[in-house]
């Protein structure tokens, strides 16, 4: 169920979210993507508004139920712009990361991009049994974000990773937060079904220093207001 908090703990807070999935162009009718529907990002979108939060959403291809749960919330707190390449996405962050207080890195960003992308359609014949695409490695946003960590704004990056047990998880997410520091690091398990599209998530918060600072299991929009509240109690203490 939607909480609705006594608090409004975020009012005044500006909080930046990505959310989706990139897609990157092979040619003029091919991408390479990924899974992510955009629920969780959005799910974030809407309790840190619900909280009093300026919420601005940096979308990425979302399915069609999370986009129109966002449209239906955009307004004067909750602005969206729409993006499609990791390219585009990191260039969208820049213009913004320096006006929020909080930077939630929800969307899935391509690691690898065309080297080249074919102005005309790529045809078979021609090719011979075999095609091999060359891919450049894209920006990583969050690396940059936590590379130049600014006083007082907090940054949260994701990790969803194919771990069998809580403690290959673990152990994934740790290894992820020692290569790129965030204040905090959402782990959850996906493949065989879980984590892309459903309603709910399995999620481990992980700090800075690695240790686990909760385990949420629920709805995507009760595991958001879970880390919000880790995040609104960082902001208020600010960050050890
Ligand atoms: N991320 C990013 N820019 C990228 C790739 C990822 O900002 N080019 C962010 C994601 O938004 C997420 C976090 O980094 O918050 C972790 O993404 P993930 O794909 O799990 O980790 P990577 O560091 O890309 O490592 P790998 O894919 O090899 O597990
Ligand atoms: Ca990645």
């Amino acid at each position: 169920a939607d909480r609705t908090p006594s608090v409004q703990d975020l009012t005044g807070r500006t909080v930046l979210i990505t959310a989706g999935g990139t897609r990157e162009p092979i040619d003029p009718v091919r991408y390479l993507a990924n899974h992510s529907s955009g629920k969780q990002g959005v799910a974030f979108a809407l309790a840190a508004a619900a909280r009093g939060a300026e919420v601005t959403v940096i979308a990425a291809h979302l399915d069609a139920e999370p986009a129109a749960a966002l449209a239906a919330a955009a307004g004067d707190s909750v602005r969206v712009v729409s993006v499609s390449t990791a390219a585009e996405l990191a260039a969208a962050v820049d213009e913004r990361a320096g006006a929020a207080s909080v930077v939630i890195m929800a969307a899935a960003v391509a690691d690898f991009t065309p080297e080249v992308t074919a102005d005309r359609k790529i045809k078979k014949a021609g090719q011979g049994e075999r095609l091999d695409l060359a891919l450049v490695r894209t920006r990583d946003v969050l690396g940059e974000l936590v590379a130049h960590p600014v006083t007082g704004r907090i940054v949260v990056g994701f990790a969803a990773e194919t771990a069998d047990d809580r403690d290959e998880l673990i152990a994934l997410a740790r290894e992820k937060v020692a290569r790129k520091p965030a204040d905090l690091l959402v782990a959850n398990p996906v493949g065989g079904g879980r984590g892309f599209g459903t309603d709910a998530n399995d999620t481990i918060v992980i700090s800075a220093s690695g240790d686990v600072v909760a385990e949420v299991a629920g709805s995507k929009r009760e595991v958001a207001d879970a880390v919000l509240d880790l995040i609104a109690g960082l902001l208020t203490d600010g960050l050890s």
